[in-house]
């Protein structure tokens, strides 16, 4: 059975991104494939979160984890930091990650122009730390959004050099994966670009918020002051909302909107009223799990318990043959 390895940033609540972009591809896939869910709390420390907000923001991804319909019976769901040996594997892939391709990434350009003041040395090697999370169950499907694409190529990368350096086919190739055709791109409601905490708390729709919340941020989302003729292409912030309509409305809902807007008589103040209440349909179940789950400490405790060890379990087994290709020996 084919191997899947996904994680997220430990950096707070949830959001429509992550959800349609990756965990409802975990929550399909762990049917189907040898499945492993974590948070990825190391690569959270690129942005010095203080040891009391890293605690609340790994719990809160798990309980949603666990409320987004992951089961821990059937994936193993785990805590990064749990896994020592990621960080092992990590240090072998440093080795031979230049600093030149490193510097070319998107992500590490992005964050070099939006936190110019931090620009530490795990910022640069993030994709690494990404390979090794991916490689240290030797996965060749990975569930993510179409941002990580060019992190999947790095880890293709990184991987095939660790082989042909110790003339080993040790590491298998691992590819994003959606099960639609394409990956998927969330647009945010601030008219820009993706939906993505970054861009600011009101950017993105959480699957946490609360109905009253939905409503308030997509009626704030930006648009233009209409159309003045008919079947005229749509400006970037009118595509995002109806590329998010797309995601959480029905075909006749998208429709109707679509032809409103074709034919110039389009009120946004309807679209998005329309807009906010099938992301609160879309959301209400796992806003309600979310609400039990988080109660329920000893859960959360066993669930990660079990998740360590069954994940230390594959990667111990990695490290280990790694080690012995490497030439690590015993006296
Ligand atoms: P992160 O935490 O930024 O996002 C988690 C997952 O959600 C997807 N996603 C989106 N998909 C579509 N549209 C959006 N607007 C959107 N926003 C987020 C991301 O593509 C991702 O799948 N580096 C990773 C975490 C990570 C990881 C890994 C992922 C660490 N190690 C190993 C896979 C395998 C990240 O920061 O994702």
């Amino acid at each position: 059975m084919e191997t899947v390895v996904s994680g997220i940033r430990s950096t707070g609540k949830l959001h429509l991104g992550n959800y349609y972009g990756a965990i409802q591809n975990f929550v399909k896939m762990q049917h189907e494939y040898n499945c492993y869910f974590f948070i990825a709390d190391l690569h959270s420390l690129t942005t010095h979160p203080t040891p009391s907000d890293l605690h609340g923001n790994v719990k809160q991804v798990l309980v949603e984890y666990l409320a987004a319909g992951i089961d821990p019976e059937k994936a193993t769901i785990y805590v990064q930091s749990d896994v020592p040996e990621t960080a092992e594997l990590y240090l072998y892939l440093n080795m031979n990650a230049y600093l030149g391709e490193l510097e070319r990434s998107t992500s590490f350009k992005d964050k070099v122009r939006t936190q110019p003041d931090n620009v530490n040395a795990g910022l640069l090697t993030y994709p690494v730390l990404m390979a090794a999370d991916i490689l240290l169950h030797r996965a060749t499907k990975v569930p993510v959004g179409k941002d990580q694409e060019q992190h999947l190529e790095m880890a293709r990368t990184f991987g095939n050099r660790f082989n042909r350096l110790y003339n080993h086919e040790y590491f298998p190739e691992p590819y994003a994966f959606n099960f639609s055709d394409n990956l998927v791109k969330i647009p945010g409601l601030d008219g820009k670009g993706k939906m993505g905490k970054s861009e600011g708390e009101s950017n993105v729709v959480n699957l946490s918020d609360t109905p009253e919340v939905i409503r308030k941020k997509v009626l704030k989302a930006v648009t233009d002051s209409g159309p003045t003729a008919e079947n005229q292409e749509k400006p970037v912030e009118i595509q995002n909302l109806f590329d998010l309509m797309k995601v959480v409305s029905s075909v006749d809902t998208y429709e109707h909107f679509d032809n409103l807007y074709n034919t110039c008589q389009i009120r946004y103040g309807d679209l998005k009223k329309q807009l906010a209440e099938d992301m609160i349909i879309a959301t209400a179940p796992i806003r309600e799990k979310i609400k039990e789950i988080e109660q329920d400490s000893s859960y959360l405790r066993q669930v990660a318990r079990h998740g360590a060890i069954k994940a230390r379990e594959s990667a111990s087994k990695t490290i280990r043959e790694i080690r012995e290709i490497i030439g690590f020996k015993n006296f």
